[in-house]
């Protein structure tokens, strides 16, 4: 049967992983898809690079659009990153009639909705199992595994930097700049790490999950985004000592009046699977009503895990290649004229359990003023450790666990322990979570 041919935009570590797997394991591909899947053409600023890693295989140019344009393609593999030039080729490959493989979540999360628009009017299919998670076949999970579901929740790992950093710092006790100076030389995190440490990477991944998981637009803007920079290696060991481990989780649940959706450094019992995810590994929790509670995990980057989502997506183009666009897999999961409007809530209105540490003279009466502010807003303790203060020292450390709360109520709690006078400095605020399977 003809081949199907694929143009490939970029050749860096997931295009190479991309050509390997299909080169590896062409003649199963194959037999999976009905028809063979053949790299034809691939562009790349650095043609040297392109022609090595070709090998004459394929045609090789440095004009990305030339590729997009070219009546030869049938599918358009961008793996360029970033939002700018990508943008316009995506939609240019889209106006062409192309299908398009992206592994590009900045892209997805921040111009989604355009290019999928675009896409449904022209009839082809945009492919993006590569975007999140790298090698864990989520979208797949999400937009059709678990499609009986009503999604209730999703948590997950979703960024392996981050996730190789804290391993580090829980396991080693050491502290953030010295672990991520370590994670840049292991080549992990990025020359300039803002996007993963900052927890940017893992807002675009779970902004994309959070639409699929509840037919919603995708709003990345409205995520509230807190990364790892300021966690220090004491509250990652109070943690451990209370039963609990810190993670950076992506998190988004669907409630009464709208969506939460926010990635920030996450309390989760020691004993849950997902506390256990460590390295640069990913994993994502899904609750579902139907099937309770599912977990995937895996490699979410490299060249081949990643490639193999690309490929994933290869194949499922070329068996629906030929259906009518009416019954092809929605995008987002549900039929773009039945999303929802469901608003994504502010933080303040986001319920959830909390870790406060804070830095106390060691009198009477201070632990008093302390609960009796908690008291006050209605917020009630789990659990309580007092350090011992050092030796020669009058100040000491107190760590409150509290029960589910409004963050606007903890916030204006912070507000007034900070300002008692047997308080110094600020209070440490970390969000909790049970992430009870049911
Ligand atoms: N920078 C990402 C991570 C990999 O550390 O997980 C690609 O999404």
């Amino acid at each position: 049967m003809k081949p199907i041919n694929v143009g490939l935009l970029g050749i860096g570590t997931v295009g190479g992983g991309t050509f390997t797997v299909l080169a590896r394991n062409g003649e199963e591909i194959t037999r999976r898809a009905g028809r063979p899947i053949r790299i034809t053409v691939v562009a790349d600023k650095n043609t040297e690079l392109a022609r090595k890693v070709t090998a004459g295989a394929a045609r090789v140019t440095d004009d990305a659009f030339s590729v997009v344009t070219d009546p030869e393609v049938d599918i358009v593999v961008e793996l360029i990153g970033g939002y700018g030039v990508a943008r316009e080729l995506v939609l240019k490959a889209i106006e062409y009639g192309k299908h398009v493989v992206t592994a590009n979540k900045a892209l997805l999360a921040t111009h989604g909705n355009e290019i999928f628009a675009a896409a449904q009017k022209k009839g082809v299919m945009v492919g993006f199992e590569a975007a999140v998670a790298g090698g864990i076949p989520i979208i797949k999970a999400l937009r059709e595994g678990l499609t009986a579901n009503r999604i209730q929740w999703i948590a997950g790992i979703i960024n392996g930097t981050t996730n190789f950093i804290l391993s580090e710092m829980r396991e080693k006790g050491m502290s953030f700049e010295s672990v991520l100076a370590e994670a840049q030389k292991l080549g992990y995190a990025e020359a300039d790490p803002t996007f993963d440490i900052e927890g940017i990477d893992a807002a675009h991944k779970l902004s994309i999950m959070s639409a699929i998981a509840f037919g919603i637009p995708m709003q990345f803007d409205k995520c509230y985004t807190e990364g790892i920079s300021r966690l220090t290696r004491e509250d990652i060991a109070y943690a451990e000592q209370l039963g609990y481990r810190i993670k950076l989780l992506g998190i988004t649940k669907r409630k009464a009046h709208g969506v939460e959706l926010r990635v920030h450094p996450t309390l989760i019992p020691a004993k849950r699977l997902i506390a256990n995810v460590e390295g640069v590994m990913n994993a994502v929790l899904v609750q579902g009503d139907a099937v309770g509670a599912t977990m995937y995990y895996g490699r979410g980057a490299g060249a081949e895990p990643t490639g193999s989502s690309v490929v994933a997506d290869l194949v499922d183009i070329t068996r629906m290649h030929t259906a009518d666009p009416e019954h092809r897999v929605p995008h987002l999961a549900f039929q773009p004229d039945r999303l929802a409007d469901l608003p994504i809530l502010p933080m303040d209105e986001v319920e959830t359990a909390y870790y406060l540490r804070m830095r106390v003279a060691d009198k009477p009466g201070v632990l008093a003023d302390v609960t009796r502010i908690l008291a006050d807003l209605n917020i009630s303790i789990d659990a309580m450790v007092q350090k011992e203060p050092s030796e020669g020292e009058d100040q000491t450390d107190i760590i409150l666990l509290t029960h589910l709360t409004l963050e606007k109520h903890i916030n204006s709690a912070i507000g007034r322990i900070e300002s008692l006078e047997t308080v110094t400095g600020k209070v440490t605020r970390i969000r909790m979570e049970e992430l009870g399977a049911r």
